[in-house]
């Protein structure tokens, strides 16, 4: 595996590969588990050349202190994705990536004033700063992404579309731990208990998926709140039984072709995230 920190060294290796072969790109922050390894694992499969990126995106933090404590695993994450395969590591300094502060606000109507959007205040706007430039630098066939960041896919096919990028976005499925719990970076800063807890969040998921469609969407909505929130540990910040297309909530079955339940907890300090099909 070959490491790249600039990108012009970058560019110049993938002009010469991109002659014969077809990239594809898996843009992480690093703290490497095995919902990233099944992303690896599918580029490999669809494209010639594998590159990921490893950078701690400032501007997608609203909060100081969330992106502080974002666990960094560099040198463990560099074995992980050459025993993986991956061809090319791209882990570049936050100068690199913006020489100049970064102003641009994009508009995504109101995909992001729900969820993870109105919660996290500007996040989707960082997100769509760094996978911007980072398509930019790389400009990938394909581009790989995990659907545990249900409302991330959305923003970023649609900012694919605004930017009239040719790149094609794969979505790939939430990768559980044995227990159920959707693999996360951040799951590793989990006390003991508040990661014995945690399992009941994709629970749960998982009762709602078992009750619908037979129950009304709100009765499983509140019962799957009640659920998670009877964990001490665990704090309920929003679950959404949306339409996948609009991430707008239903309030019935036939109110979309397809339906999904979204989940932000706060476990202690740590925030996770879930989601799963219903319809
Ligand atoms: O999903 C993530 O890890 C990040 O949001 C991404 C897409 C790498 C952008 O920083």
């Amino acid at each position: 595996m070959e490491k790249y920190e600039r990108i012009s060294e970058l560019q110049l290796k993938l002009s010469e590969l991109r002659k014969s072969k077809t990239i594809g790109f898996v843009p992480t922050m690093g703290a490497l588990h095995q919902g990233h390894l099944s992303l690896i694992d599918k580029c490999k499969s669809m494209c010639n050349i594998t590159v990921a990126s490893i950078f701690v995106n400032p501007t997608q933090f609203n909060d100081k202190n969330d992106y502080r404590r974002y666990p960094r695993t560099l040198e463990k994450d560099g074995e992980i994705l050459e025993k993986a395969g991956c061809d090319i590591v791209f882990v570049p300094s936050e100068k690199e990536i913006y020489p100049e502060t970064d102003e641009r606000i994009f508009d995504f109507g109101e995909l992001d004033k729900v969820m993870e959007g109105k919660f996290r205040q500007g996040h989707f706007n960082g997100v769509a700063q760094v996978v911007s430039r980072l398509f930019d630098i790389v400009n990938p066939d394909k581009a790989f992404f995990g659907q545990k960041d249900f409302q991330q896919v959305s923003i970023i096919k649609n900012m694919v579309k605004q930017l009239n990028l040719t790149t094609e976005i794969v979505v790939c499925p939430i990768v559980r731990e044995q227990d159920g719990l959707a693999m996360s970076s951040r799951n590793m800063l989990l006390s003991d208990n508040q990661r014995k807890e945690a399992i009941n969040i994709s629970q749960a998921l998982f009762y709602a998926k078992q009750q619908a469609p037979g129950t009304p969407v709100n009765e499983i909505r509140d019962e799957a709140i009640r659920r998670i929130n009877s964990s001490p540990e665990l704090k309920v910040e929003y679950l959404e039984i949306v339409d996948a297309n609009t991430l707008q909530t239903v309030s019935g079955w036939d109110d979309a072709t397809e339906i999904f339940a979204c989940v932000a907890v706060q476990a202690g300090k740590i925030r996770l995230i879930d989601n799963v099909q219903l319809k």
